[in-house]
């Protein structure tokens, strides 16, 4: 991985206590909130048989629930070594190893030697990296069917939230940092690709966004 001040801080944040205590609330209770209103969401697009590309996966929470729906083989791309680790763990104690298949790094670099996939994720992915637009159109072209993202909601609560978190980040001397996107720019940003909205749920804190290939505003250039 090329790696800045921000993703090996990253790094450090997503760290291998972080990465058991998700899981184990995830064996416990399952995917959070956001997290089960994007996989169903994507379920209704029809799955069976399709291929996921699921970026910043932490544990692997949308593609353990994705196979259980029939997706055929899933790609898992994170910048947290400790997520990962956990992450394959977990795929192996299920027998998914054939289908699945990970890279560590920051996925704007290694975009170009990845593959496509029908479906593509991001779930509170965009709000941990600083280059909002390459992170999204980065990934938005590998998406073949379906791209789908969790990203927070500008409010009051995100925005005093943000602020306390990165003023501890400060604080630690951490050089991560969280970020709150412009929803009206990300939609553009992934509509001018070609994608349309297929459905939009909010939480108090999040977006849950759902897109189709074709219909969009394609850009010609
Ligand atoms: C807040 S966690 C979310 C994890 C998981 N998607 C979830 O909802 O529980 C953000 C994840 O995105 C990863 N990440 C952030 N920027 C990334 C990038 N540019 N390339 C790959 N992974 C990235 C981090 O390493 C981390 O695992």
């Amino acid at each position: 991985m090329s790696c800045c001040g921000h993703c090996r801080d990253a790094n450090d944040f997503f760290s291998e206590r972080t990465a058991r205590g998700d899981l184990k609330k995830y064996m416990r209770r399952g995917p959070d909130k956001q997290t089960n209103l994007l996989v169903e969401s994507i379920r209704k697009t029809g799955i069976n048989g399709k291929t996921l590309l699921d970026i910043g996966g932490g544990i692997g929470a949308i593609q353990l629930e994705l196979f259980k729906y029939g997706i055929s083989k899933s790609v898992n791309v994170d910048a947290s070594t400790a997520y990962q680790a956990v992450s394959k763990e977990e795929v192996s104690k299920r027998g998914l190893d054939a289908k699945t298949e990970y890279y560590f790094g920051d996925f704007t670099s290694m975009a170009p030697s990845l593959p496509e996939a029908d479906i593509v994720t991001l779930d509170k992915v965009i709000c941990c990296y600083p280059d909002m637009k390459k992170l999204l159109e980065s990934s938005i072209i590998k998406a073949e069917k379906v791209y789908a993202l969790v990203y927070p909601r500008v409010n009051l609560f995100t925005k005093i939230g943000f602020r306390l978190i990165n003023l501890w980040f400060r604080i630690s001397k951490s050089e991560f940092k969280t970020y709150l996107h412009s929803p009206s720019l990300v939609n553009e940003i992934i509509s001018n690709q070609g994608f349309r909205k297929i459905s939009n749920q909010k939480t108090l804190l999040w977006q849950v966004a759902v897109y189709k290939r074709g219909g969009g505003n394609r850009k010609t250039e």
